[in-house]
């Protein structure tokens, strides 16, 4: 079976009800943002919504982390948007040859698609190249009579750009009325700037719609019922996946699979308890270097790093810390906002925690 942490999932389990919100949204032609901190799943939950929608809608994908400059996003985003018809690589296509890729092709408003592709091509202005770019879009599923659902993936991302490129595309989407944006980031700050600060660009431009872990019901269900060659998931096992990851998605499956290989090294014919224990140690020391440079950035700052470890803790309330209650709620509002704790103020990587855990048992 697939089973991989960290790449493209083709997996999902659970998201029923973010689903069938966010289908929901789509339908009402509301654009709306994922958010969530990093491999929460917001890609698997937004391709597994288009990968549903695909045949009511054209739909286009662009990675905004995956462009390094303005220009490669525009060529990026024309690529993307022929995929949508299933035609891959255009530029290259009429890079090579414009005539005789058109020839490939026999109806009136694909070809009308392809001319004005090739001469958005051909412009050389970068911000006519950009209007035109994100216009084309509109006008493309115009051309196809049919909706089109455009992904950014990775939109906090769209910070590394400069301020006026941001204002001119909102200002370009604004008018699209052929197309549905869905975007996805996990920068709470950048995120928040962008679409919940008034003064910006894509102040309510968009529902925000927030993902925590797995539904536990859901989750258990699936652990239940999946098998990896013949081995289950008894109830115990089930239990303590639950205790350690919270079925935070992306630790969930990795201790899924990591628990199955301990099974196979110890020769267990099933998996058990002390699996998730060796699969937990794992993951503990191949991140180590990932957890000990986060606790270090937590740590800039004073009194930061130890605010921080009472909410792994399961407090409530922050004690024994001699500091002023604003410069407290500042802190806290920090970690808020680089993602490091959710709105309800629980951690967001409980991997994290774990890990500091058993470092100070080290020490
Ligand atoms: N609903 C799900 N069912 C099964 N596995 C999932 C699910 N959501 C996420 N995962 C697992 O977690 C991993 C990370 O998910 P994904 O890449 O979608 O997260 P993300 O929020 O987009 O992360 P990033 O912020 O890094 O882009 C996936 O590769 C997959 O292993
Ligand atoms: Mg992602």
């Amino acid at each position: 079976m697939k089973l991989n942490a960290g790449g493209l999932s083709s997996l999902v389990v659970g998201r029923e009800k973010e689903i069938e919100i966010l289908k929901s949204y789509i339908n009402f032609s509301q654009h709306t943002v994922i958010m969530a901190p990093r491999r929460y799943g917001k890609t698997t939950l937004a391709n597994k919504v288009l990968d549903e929608l695909k045949n009511e809608y054209l739909i286009v994908k662009v990675d905004i982390f995956q462009a390094t400059n303005i220009k490669e996003l525009c060529e990026r985003y024309l690529n993307a948007i022929y995929k949508s018809v299933g035609i891959a690589n255009f530029l290259n296509e009429v890079k090579q040859s414009v005539l005789s890729f058109i020839d490939k092709f026999s109806l009136s408003y694909e070809i009308e698609g392809i001319k004005i592709g090739y001469e958005i091509f051909r412009e050389n202005d970068e911000n006519k190249f950009i209007e035109k770019t994100f216009n084309f879009a509109n006008t493309f599923a115009k051309l196809h009579k049919k909706k089109m659902l455009v992904f950014f993936d990775e939109f906090g991302d769209i910070e590394k750009f400069d301020q006026n490129f941001i204002k001119k595309i909102r200002s370009y989407m604004q008018t699209h009325e052929n197309i549905v944006y869905l975007f996805a980031g996990s920068q709470t700050s950048v995120i928040n700037t962008i679409f919940l600060k008034k003064e910006n660009a894509f102040f309510n431009f968009a529902s925000l719609m927030k993902i925590g872990f797995l539904d536990k019901n859901e989750a258990e269900k699936f652990l239940k019922s999946v098998r990896i060659d013949g081995r289950g998931f008894n109830k115990k096992v089930i239990e303590s996946i639950y205790d350690i990851t919270k079925f935070h998605p992306f630790y969930m499956i990795k201790l899924m699979q990591e628990s199955f290989i301990s099974s196979l090294l110890e020769k267990n014919k099933t998996i058990r308890v002390t699996d998730v224990d060796n699969a937990l140690k794992k993951i503990l020391n191949d991140n180590n270097a990932f957890f000990e440079t986060t606790w270090q950035q937590i740590n800039r700052k004073r009194y930061k790093g130890s605010i921080y470890k009472q909410f792994c803790q399961g407090k409530t309330q922050i004690k024994n810390i001699d500091i002023n209650s604003s410069y407290k709620s500042q802190l806290i509002k920090e970690l808020k906002m680089e993602s490091l704790l959710s709105d309800e103020l629980n951690p967001t990587d409980p991997f994290l925690g774990l890990w500091l855990t058993k470092r100070n048992q080290n020490v």
